[in-house]
């Protein structure tokens, strides 16, 4: 089944009565905002774009515990794939940590992606298949706002600030750079050009 950028809404309006840290979901507003902006320059399926930014984080809904277990990731997917949504929306709960289809390129091990994770073979295999367009404007998207829309250099120390550096700090950065200047290639100007909200931001 697919799922529309309304019923994508309608999930994250009825988590927000039934929860008190309503962070993630101005995030994930955030986010729907922005992709479907990239998608309507680059002539894609703009409500399917707002809808994978609106739901990448659903899993948050289950209020989880860094209990190694993919946490907020694998519980999106099953709740997405429990509620008959198609494969890509699923997905995307997974893929949005990850770039580059590699499992070590996160910008923190909050949730314990090493080998002692029960989900670990799954997760790295699922990821590993190449990711559409949408896949990745949500990964970039996903650095690029917190309630609100930045620039991926301004929710990279945002981040450094609040989790720390941790391994793949360095590798994480340099990958998302690279996507944000894959995105001013395909757009044949800079991505920020879109966002005049973003010099408010910095
Ligand atoms: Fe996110």
């Amino acid at each position: 089944m697919k799922l529309t950028s309304e019923d994508a809404l309608k999930l994250l309006s009825e988590t927000e009565e039934t929860i008190i840290d309503q962070t993630w979901i101005k995030h994930s507003k955030s986010v729907g905002k922005a992709v479907g902006i990239i998608a309507e320059k680059l002539n894609l399926d703009i409500d399917k774009a707002i809808a994978l930014g609106y739901i990448h984080d659903i899993g948050k809904k289950f209020n989880y515990k860094h209990d190694g277990v993919f946490p907020h990731i694998m519980h999106g997917y099953k709740y997405l794939k429990s509620l008959g949504y198609d494969e890509e929306y699923a997905g995307i709960c997974l893929k949005h940590s990850f770039l580059n289809n590699d499992i070590d390129c996160l910008s923190n091990n909050r949730d314990k992606t090493d080998e002692s994770n029960p989900d670990y073979d799954f997760v790295k295999n699922y990821i590993s298949s190449d990711y559409t367009i949408y896949d990745k404007i949500i990964n970039l998207c996903d650095l690029m706002c917190s309630d609100k829309i930045m620039t991926v250099e301004k929710r990279l120390i945002d981040l450094l600030v609040r989790h720390g550096v941790y391994k793949n700090t360095r590798y994480h950065i340099k990958e998302t750079l690279k996507l944000k200047k894959y995105f001013d290639e395909l757009l044949g100007f800079n991505l920020y050009d879109l966002f005049p909200e973003i010099k408010e931001n910095l």
